[in-house]
């Protein structure tokens, strides 16, 4: 039961770690008074024992093993800081099941293991907290859940993923792909393993998360149809922007219908859409409602003061509840929604192109294009041919109208295969207006 001060043990003290003890330590006056009590951190544990010492907490309330937190009775709230999915899956499950309060930031665990650890925290009264686990500090998860709960969430088209955003950003402004990556990496803004940004996976367990959320049926992170950034050349970025306006965004979309729509991929959007302003590091979430209409949520995705802001909304949250005497209150989950939602195969899904060819400059090729194009019922918009010849090949860059994906990869491929005409493998690129 609560005294007068809620006990927490933060496990995990790297960047995330420390940001929540030094924030706690800051703004402590501000957290007590949002809580209507007192909130210490009774214990840390990593394995690292650098770490350890350098934290400030005397060594009694420091540990090699997050085991201390879990048999400490006092400690109500555990904070799982680690990343990752396999000591941190562990340390989760033992805190629910005995029956602590759990704030995590971890998008991989929350992505994979959803359903296993809200049905765990249901039955067992308990709450868990994962504001930090998207967008870190920007209150998405609870402006969905509590700010927008008599909305019916339409559509979602998100920028989660920092590090794409930083790296499409910087080569708009003429950096290549690979320098633009290690400003990324300088910066500390990509995972130990960039490819998990790059490729996009970072992005869609993000949008696994929020579009559970939403849509109140599963969206696994592995039926999120994916592309990554590294195939995007800066000579497109450039001429996009010249010619039609256009910029590039490394873009979450879940669009509910009959089958939602959920994907994660570099997206050209006009100048004026609401996201074509967010830059660098930045996220963004543009949320379609049916009663509150288009809101949009922006800020920082990543770092140590946005996810420490998230972490300790969760903590406030829950020690708020327990103050009050009832349990977790509202951060106790409601029974996760049984079954996924239907998600469209990538095929079936509709989108504007922007196709580039890289083709030889002969007569007829144009009426060959267009007509291969057509032979699958797509429709071009636009038609721009570069007079430059690159090694024998010039561009010619088509914007199309809505087509279903199928349509546009097998008239592709058909196009990809006439060696003589095509010169290396056609660019395309969805566009979102
Ligand atoms: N690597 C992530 C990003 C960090 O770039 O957004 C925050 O989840």
């Amino acid at each position: 039961m609560a005294g007068n001060t809620i006990k927490i043990g933060l496990v995990g003290l790297g960047t995330v770690g420390m940001g929540v003890l030094r924030t706690l330590r800051k703004n402590a006056a501000v957290v007590r008074a949002r809580c209507g009590t007192n909130v210490e951190v009774a214990r840390v544990a990593d394995r690292d024992a650098a770490r350890l010492r350098a934290c400030g907490l005397p060594p009694a309330k420091c540990s090699g093993s997050f085991q201390a937190i879990l048999d400490d009775p006092s400690i109500e709230i555990v904070v799982e800081v680690i990343g990752g999915t396999g000591a941190a899956k562990e340390l989760v499950t033992k805190a629910l099941k005995a029956g602590k309060h759990v704030v995590t930031a971890n998008k991989a665990l929350l992505a994979s293991e959803w359903q296993g650890i809200l049905s765990l925290a249901h039955r067992k009264k308990v709450a868990v907290g994962y504001e930090a686990s998207v967008m870190a500090g920007v209150p998405v998860i609870r402006s969905i859940e509590a700010g927008l709960a008599g909305n019916r969430i339409q559509s979602l088209f998100g920028i989660l993923n920092g590090t794409t955003n930083f790296i499409l950003t910087r080569m708009a402004q003429g950096l290549e792909f690979d320098q633009a990556l290690q400003e990324a990496r300088k910066r500390g803004l990509c995972e130990a393993d960039a490819s998990l940004d790059i490729d996009g996976y970072d992005a869609a367990q993000k949008l696994a998360i929020l579009g559970t959320l939403s849509l109140g049926r599963r969206v696994p992170a592995a039926s999120i149809y994916r592309e990554g950034i590294g195939q995007i050349e800066r000579f497109d970025i450039e001429e996009a922007r010249s010619q039609f306006d256009y910029v590039l965004r490394p873009l979450a979309v879940l669009k509910r219908g009959a089958q939602v729509e959920a994907r994660v991929h570099p997206t050209f959007i006009p100048t004026h859409h609401p996201l074509a302003a967010i830059e660098n590091e930045f996220n963004a979430l543009l949320i379609n409602t049916d009663t509150a209409g288009p809101i949009t949520l922006s800020g920082k995705g990543a770092g140590e003061k946005p996810a420490a802001s998230g972490v300790i909304s969760d903590i406030v949250e829950v020690a708020r509840a327990i103050r009050k005497g009832d349990g977790a209150g509202t951060l106790v989950p409601a029974a996760p929604a049984a079954g996924n939602a239907r998600i469209a195969p990538i095929e079936e899904v509709q989108s504007k192109f922007y196709l580039r060819f890289s083709v030889v400059d002969r007569p007829k090729v144009l009426a060959f294009i267009s007509g291969a194009l057509g032979r699958h019922g797509v429709s071009i918009a636009t038609c721009h041919q570069l007079g430059r010849s690159e090694r024998g090949a010039v561009p010619l860059i088509m914007v199309t109208h809505l087509t279903r994906e199928g349509a546009i990869r097998r008239a592709l491929s058909g196009i990809d295969a006439s060696h003589r005409i095509v010169k290396r493998k056609t660019v395309a690129v969805r566009i979102e207006e």
